[in-house]
Formats: C-alpha cells, sequence, structure tokens
C-alpha cells in the first residue's frame, strides 16, 4: 500500500471531501443499490455466522491467529453488545422475525451484566443491545435493563472531576500506568445511553451526567488541531488532570484512528439530544481533521493510527472507518456544509471486495481487516464484530437519509 506521488495527489483531491456550500437536499441523486446490495449481502453472510452462533450459543467477536472463531468472553467482554445489535439491524431492514428473536437470545446472554460496576463500557454493552431492541419494539422489560445499565454506569461518576471513569486501575494492565481515573475518549459513546434514559424515564441524573461528562472531555482531550488525545487521566480528589497519554494509539500525542471515530461519534450524539452549538461545533472540528488529514489513502479507510511510523505499511483500521462514516451520515444532517463525498468515498470502499468478505469467507463477518490494539498485540487485521455493527448502522442510516 505504498503511497506513489501520483496516488498521494488522488487522495488529496478525494479527503479533502471539497465541503460544498450546501447540504444536499431530498432531490441530491439517490444511489439506491449503494445501501441496498451491501445489506443483501450481510443478510446472507450473518444467516451463515447465526448457524455457528447457534451451536455454540456464543457471541462472535472475532478471529483467533489461528483462523478459528473467537468468541467474546462470558464473564463480561465490551463487544458482547455489538452482535445482537447488529441481528437487530437486520431485522430493521428484512423485519424478518427470525433476526429479533436472535437478537433477543443473543442479548439475553449477558443481562446480569447490567449490574457490574468495574466498567465504564455498559453504554456500549447495552445501548447498542437492549437500545436498539427497545427502540424497534417498546419491550417494557428492555427498558428496565437499560435503566439498570444506566444506573450501573452512573456508579462510575465523579462530580470533582466531572466525569465517568472509564478503567479501574487495581488490576491487570491499567494498573501498570500510575493512573488514578483514566478517562478515556471511547467514554463519550457511553453517554447516548445516558440520554436517552432521561427521555424514558423523565429523570434529568443521567443526561446531566453526559453534559458533564462531554464538557469535561471538550476541555482536557483534543489538541490545536482538534486530534483527540486516548487517555486523559485525573486526580479523583481534586479533578486536576495528571497526564494526558495513550493506551491503544502509537504514541502520547499521535490520533489513535478509532479514537478520533468514538469523538466524532460522542459529540454528534450530544447536539442530537442538547442542540448546543458547541458539540455541533466540536464535531464537525473532528469531522474536519478526519476527512482533511492528508496522509489517508483516498479510499478513506484511515491507517489505524493517523501517526503510526509504518506508515504506508501500517495497517488499516476498519472498524475505524465504520464508526466514522455512521456517525458521519447523522453529521451531514445537522452540519453546515455536506459530508457526502466523504460518505459516499468510504462506503463505496467498505462494500468492495478489498473490506467485504467473500460470502462463507472470514468466518462470516462481513468486513475485513479491522485492529483491535497493536500496542497489546491484539485482534490485527482481523474482523470484529463492532466495525460490521456500525457498518450495518451506517447502511441502515445511509437509507434513510438520502
Ligand atoms: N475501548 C474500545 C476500543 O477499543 O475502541
Amino acid at each position: 500500500m505504498k503511497i506513489t506521488k501520483v496516488v498521494l495527489i488522488t487522495a488529496l483531491c478525494a479527503l479533502s471531501y471539497a465541503c460544498k456550500e450546501t447540504k444536499p437536499t431530498k432531490s441530491t441523486p439517490v444511489k439506491t443499490d449503494t445501501a441496498l446490495l451491501p445489506l443483501e449481502h450481510a443478510v446472507k453472510q450473518m444467516e451463515l455466522q447465526l448457524v455457528e452462533a447457534e451451536k455454540a450459543n456464543r457471541i462472535p467477536r472475532t478471529i483467533d491467529e489461528q483462523g478459528n472463531m473467537h468468541w467474546a468472553k462470558e464473564g463480561f467482554d465490551w463487544t458482547e453488545g455489538f452482535y445482537p445489535g447488529s441481528l437487530w439491524y437486520l431485522y430493521e431492514n428484512t423485519k424478518d422475525e427470525k433476526w429479533r428473536l436472535a437478537a433477543e437470545k443473543f442479548q439475553a446472554l449477558f443481562e446480569d451484566h447490567k449490574n457490574y460496576t468495574r466498567y465504564h463500557d455498559l453504554g456500549f454493552v447495552f445501548n447498542c443491545s437492549y437500545g436498539n431492541g427497545y427502540r424497534l419494539t417498546k419491550n417494557e422489560r428492555f427498558k428496565e435493563v437499560l435503566i439498570n445499565a444506566g444506573d450501573s454506569l452512573l456508579t462510575r461518576f465523579n462530580p470533582k472531576v466531572g466525569s465517568i471513569k472509564s478503567w479501574d486501575v487495581d488490576k491487570g494492565w491499567q494498573s501498570q500506568r500510575n493512573w488514578m481515573f483514566p478517562v478515556i475518549i471511547d467514554n463519550m459513546m457511553n453517554l447516548e445511553m445516558l440520554f436517552e434514559l432521561t427521555e424514558l424515564t423523565g429523570d434529568k441524573k443521567y443526561r446531566e451526567a453526559a453534559i458533564t461528562h462531554a464538557n469535561t472531555t471538550l476541555k482536557n482531550h483534543f489538541r490545536p488541531d482538534n486530534s483527540s488525545y486516548h487517555v486523559v487521566d485525573y486526580d479523583p480528589n481534586t479533578g486536576e488532570v495528571r497526564s494526558k497519554q495513550t493506551a491503544q494509539g502509537f504514541a502520547d500525542d499521535s490520533a489513535w484512528a478509532r479514537g478520533q471515530a468514538w469523538g466524532l461519534y460522542g459529540y454528534t450524539v450530544c447536539y442530537r439530544y442538547t442542540k448546543d452549538e458547541k458539540y455541533l461545533e466540536q464535531a464537525q472540528k473532528i469531522a474536519d481533521f478526519i476527512v482533511n488529514y492528508k496522509g489517508t489513502p483516498a479510499d478513506g479507510i484511515p491507517y489505524w493510527d493517523y501517526n503510526a511510523d509504518s506508515i504506508p505499511n501500517a495497517p488499516r483500521d476498519v472498524s475505524a472507518a465504520a464508526i466514522t462514516v455512521s456517525a458521519l451520515i447523522e453529521l451531514n444532517g445537522y452540519a453546515n456544509k455536506s459530508y457526502q463525498p466523504a460518505i459516499d468515498t468510504i462506503l463505496a470502499s467498505l462494500k468492495s471486495a478489498e473490506y467485504t468478505a467473500t460470502i462463507g469467507e472470514n468466518k462470516h463477518f462481513i468486513l475485513k481487516h479491522s485492529v483491535g490494539s497493536i500496542p497489546h498485540g491484539a485482534e490485527i487485521d482481523v474482523p470484529l464484530n463492532y466495525a460490521d455493527y456500525y457498518y450495518l448502522e451506517a447502511l441502515t442510516r445511509y437509507k434513510k437519509a438520502f
């Protein structure tokens, strides 16, 4: 994947995405095949994966080094909500009851994790699964599970810091870093569940915590070029920033690709629920950093870290691209300029044979070439269930938006 001068010029043209003055309107030509064909492909691939998952009664996460299925951990796994979430998107698109039944069955496998308080990932886990389930079925039991998960998440909110603590630091690799109260940019993804809980219950405590967390992150996580640090560590007693570092990126001051995508998605959601212009402005600043980044190849799929030292031989991260394009589709509906060129470039790449697996291959995951964590030597150039989830979300959103 060497970038020659010619390719670089092409990349500059494609990735400047020449943000137009006007937003697309309903009369913008609709490329229906862009939205419909990949969904049909996904249905076929996930029908095969469902057979394997049903047999094992476990949640597909990725592929291991031997090419075997790697299931989500049964204790608690931050990715466990994405598989039932993908099943909900297939149900939404096909109205086929088999997907609803499967989504309900697989999310029930981890329902009791709604009481876990050692992890910040409850928004990822429960909003993608039970949250989509409630959105599509209005099943009151799903709402009760979401409330329980939201209350567990709020136990990690510290008013002195003004944030939800991401990781406990008493064991595991997190205990080696001298952190006291680490907050990662990924944590912005927990806020959607909190905002939604205030809508569902009328209790403002969820929304207030979400807004405070978003404001603290806005103040401390971003650099002058609008890229973000991965980890900001706080003193839990004073709220002071102790350090700004990385855990999954190339370097403390680099731009980890998935982290930029989480920030973009998170601030777009904050604007959806609050209509506060500062969140829209931040989402656009992050989007502009991503789509204008000159080192990204012309197909719009970023390297795993925008500043990785092995570029142009560094692995790409399809999961970052899938999260980004889903967020951009929503942002495009609010922004004062069009992100449609970037959206179309990324979606066209994701649905191409370079990134979409042939049906029956890739252990029946839809997309190839994602990265879990290079610093941890984990899940490098593999499929990931969350890449598939945000891709299905993006395809679903695209159909509705354009
Ligand atoms: N912590 C979620 C991620 O790896 O992106």
